[in-house]
């Protein structure tokens, strides 16, 4: 899928496919750097998380396994509460390994704060998160996410895995939608 398939659902596009690409291979190279000699579990969080940790993982020169949990806030419309329900738990036990979360966005942090306590929760040697992208409103909390790719305005972004209503994962890169898209004001 790309611009042309979206016709003018597109409002902008916020970051390319060769900025993501480079930024990928950056944390990628830092990842490395941090995790040489060790084990590396990288834990997706579904369905954001699908690209960039398919071009993470392919990135890292660090040998890596992969497992994926799906976890659902409870909130009305697009806000998280922070209680988080967990829809798909980890294939893997963690104790003793050392587990790098990778997350498509952090808004308000409460989805990854809950993720980080839960996990800890079950003994790793060690945890972080790494998180494409991080909105205004995530630079406020006191979540420590060790790789950001991108800072990026508070608007809600499509692309690259993220959705909207389950549409628009599939772009190469990461954009906004024209106000009409979601019912907003405007044509
Ligand atoms: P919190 O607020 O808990 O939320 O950090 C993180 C989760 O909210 C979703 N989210 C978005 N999804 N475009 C999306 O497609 C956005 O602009 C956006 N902002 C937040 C996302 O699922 C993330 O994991
Ligand atoms: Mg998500």
């Amino acid at each position: 899928m790309d611009e042309k398939d979206l016709g003018n659902d597109l409002a902008k596009v916020l970051i390319p496919e060769a900025d993501l690409q480079a930024k990928v291979r950056e944390l990628a190279a830092q990842i490395d750097a941090d995790y040489e000699g060790r084990d590396l579990l990288l834990v997706g969080v579904l369905k954001g998380a699908v690209m960039i940790m398919a071009d993470l993982a392919r990135a890292l020169h660090t040998p890596a396994s992969m497992d994926w949990m799906a976890v659902s806030s409870y909130g009305s419309g697009t806000k998280s509460s922070g209680v988080v329900r967990i829809l798909k738990d980890l294939d893997t036990d963690i104790i003793d390994r050392h587990v790098l979360i990778v997350e498509d966005i952090v808004d308000s942090g409460l989805t990854l704060s809950w993720l980080v306590s839960n996990l800890r929760s079950r003994g790793p040697a060690s945890l972080e998160i790494c998180a494409l992208l991080r909105k205004p409103e995530a630079v406020k909390t006191d979540l420590d996410v060790r790789y950001i790719g991108f800072d990026i305005p508070n608007e809600f972004v499509i692309g690259y895995g993220l959705d909207y209503a389950e549409k628009y994962r599939n772009l190469p890169f990461v954009g906004t939608l024209a106000p009409h898209v979601y019912g907003g004001g405007g044509s």
